[in-house]
C-alpha cells in the first residue's frame, strides 16, 4: 500500500484514472448524489463503470462491481489494473475512493480468475491524494474458490 502523488503515476495509470473520472459522470445516483467512477485495464481495453442506485437502497451496485460485471459480460477477465475516483454532488471527496466490503470480495474473486493480485489506484476528487494497493492488501486472507475446493481453471 502506498500513498503517491499524481505526478508519480505512470502514463497508463494517469490515463486509467482519467477514464474513471469520465465514467463517474454516468452515475445514476438520485439517492446519495455521490459519484463514483471505476476503470478496469484489461489488455489494451478499458472497461468503465459507475454506481447505479436503486429506490430499494440495498439493491444499489457500486461503480467497481458495475465495471467488473460489464467486463465479464464482454468476456474480458484478465485485469491488470483498476482506477477509482469519486466526488459529491456539491463537494469534493477528501479521502480516496476506497472499495466497500462487497466490492473487495468481488474484486478478490476476479483476482483469482486472472491469477493477478492487481493494483487498485484510489483517488480523491482533485487527485491530490492517491493510494495504490493490491487486492490482497485490500482484502487479506480473502475467501475464494479454493476455499470451496472449486476449480475455476476453465474460466481463466
Ligand atoms: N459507492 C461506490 O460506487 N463505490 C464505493 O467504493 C463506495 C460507494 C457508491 C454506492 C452508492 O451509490 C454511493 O456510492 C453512496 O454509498
Amino acid at each position: 500500500m502506498e500513498l503517491v502523488s499524481y505526478f508519480e503515476l505512470g502514463d497508463s495509470e494517469k490515463l486509467l484514472l482519467g477514464e474513471a473520472l469520465k465514467a463517474l459522470e454516468t452515475a445514476y445516483n438520485p439517492y446519495s448524489g455521490f459519484y463514483v467512477g471505476a476503470a478496469l485495464q484489461i489488455g489494451g481495453v478499458v472497461v468503465t463503470g459507475s454506481n447505479v442506485e436503486n429506490s430499494a437502497y440495498g439493491s444499489t451496485i457500486c461503480a467497481e462491481r458495475s465495471a467488473l460485471v460489464s467486463a465479464y459480460a464482454k468476456g474480458l477477465r484478465k485485469i491488470s489494473m483498476l482506477a477509482l475516483i469519486s466526488k459529491g454532488e456539491d463537494f469534493d471527496s477528501v479521502g480516496v475512493c476506497s472499495p466497500c466490503g462487497s466490492c473487495r470480495q468481488m474484486l478478490f474473486e476476479a483476482s483469482q480468475v486472472c491469477n493477478n493480485d492487481f493494483v487498485v489506484i484510489m483517488s480523491n476528487s482533485d487527485k491530490s491524494e492517491i493510494v495504490k494497493a493490491s487486492i490482497g492488501e485490500l482484502l487479506p486472507l480473502g475467501f475464494g474458490p479454493e476455499d470451496l475446493g472449486v476449480d475455476i481453471t476453465k474460466f481463466k
